[in-house]
């Protein structure tokens, strides 16, 4: 039997066949597998102290907490969990759409605060979303899923980069700032790397039309925040709707103090059928690895050897 650390608690369904298949153990030393989640700095350091270790298993689809070419370098595979948390990552893109284009969070506050004075022509408008012109930008699974939705609100869509996977008909290619300069809605789906870094700044925040609302449920380090910041004050877009932060956990009281973003704590997977999926997935990962027949489709790097 191998044996295997995890470094956060999964959920008991993950964890009982965990149990089942592995010894487990607190010793970072005796550990042939890990189970790690995305807060995890899991670096060349992390990877010294577990001298047996031959498989990472990632809790989450994104490794940017993974340094890989180090995994690579010492012969360990990593893994992580694509596909099961599409759709809640796609429902939660709309829900921040919808709240910034409604101004739901604002709304509420004002109910809560018995703010509420009765109904006026001009109260509290927002804006349209049906029949408007959404821009993906990264369409693999969760992009691809986000543009599927928007068929029910008659939206045109546009992407750039990604493969559109099954939905390429329905998706029109566009380069970037075509894609900034058209669309009303613009959403992020990229992984982050170097190529992505601040691929949303101020240049690309200035072609966008000022009623646009742009959302970030991929990674913060592809937005410049205080680029955007900057451009949320002086309404260069109409607003924005954030799961994700340059600096995770922390939120700049710059962006805390506007009234034209909303605000969600990376929480774009969080219903307990997708983290429960995920936390499953990762432990049937291990699994698989160790019976040699791991999932190509989840597997960052590959030294099956
Ligand atoms: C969440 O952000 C994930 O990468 O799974």
């Amino acid at each position: 039997m191998h044996t295997i650390l995890l470094t956060r608690r999964l959920f008991p369904e993950a964890e009982l066949l965990l149990e089942r298949a592995f010894h487990r153990t607190r010793n970072h030393r005796l550990a042939d597998g890990v189970i790690t989640q995305l807060t995890d700095p899991v670096d060349a350091r992390f990877m010294d102290r577990m001298p047996r270790l031959r498989v990472i298993s990632q809790c989450a689809v994104g490794v940017d907490n993974i340094e890989l070419d180090a995994a690579r370098a010492r012969g360990i595979t990593v893994m992580n969990t694509p596909g099961v948390l599409t759709e809640a990552a796609a429902d939660m893109t709309w829900a921040l759409i919808l709240a910034v284009a409604r101004r739901v969070v604002e709304a509420d506050r004002v109910c809560r605060a018995g703010a509420y004075k009765g109904w006026d022509l001009e109260y509290m408008l927002g804006r349209e979303i049906a029949g408007g012109t959404l821009g993906i930008i990264g369409a693999g699974r969760i992009g691809t899923a986000v543009a599927r939705r928007a068929e029910g609100f008659g939206m045109r869509v546009l992407y750039h980069g990604g493969s559109a996977p099954g939905a390429a008909r329905k998706m029109t290619r566009a380069s970037l700032p075509r894609l900034l300069q058209r669309s009303d809605v613009v959403s992020l789906h990229v992984p982050a790397a170097p190529a992505t870094h601040h691929l949303i700044g101020a240049r690309e925040l200035a072609l966008m039309k000022r009623t646009a609302i742009l959302v970030n449920t991929s990674r913060g380090s592809t937005v410049d925040e205080s680029a955007l910041i900057d451009a949320l004050r002086r309404r260069v877009i109409w607003g924005a709707g954030l799961d994700v932060f340059e600096r995770e956990p922390a939120i700049p009281a710059a962006l805390r103090r506007l009234g034209n973003v909303v605000l969600t704590p990376h929480v774009a997977s969080a219903t307990r059928q997708t983290r429960g999926a995920m936390a499953l997935t990762a432990a049937r990962n291990l699994v698989d690895f160790f019976r040699r027949r791991p999932d190509p489709g989840r597997v960052v790097t590959a030294s099956l050897s």
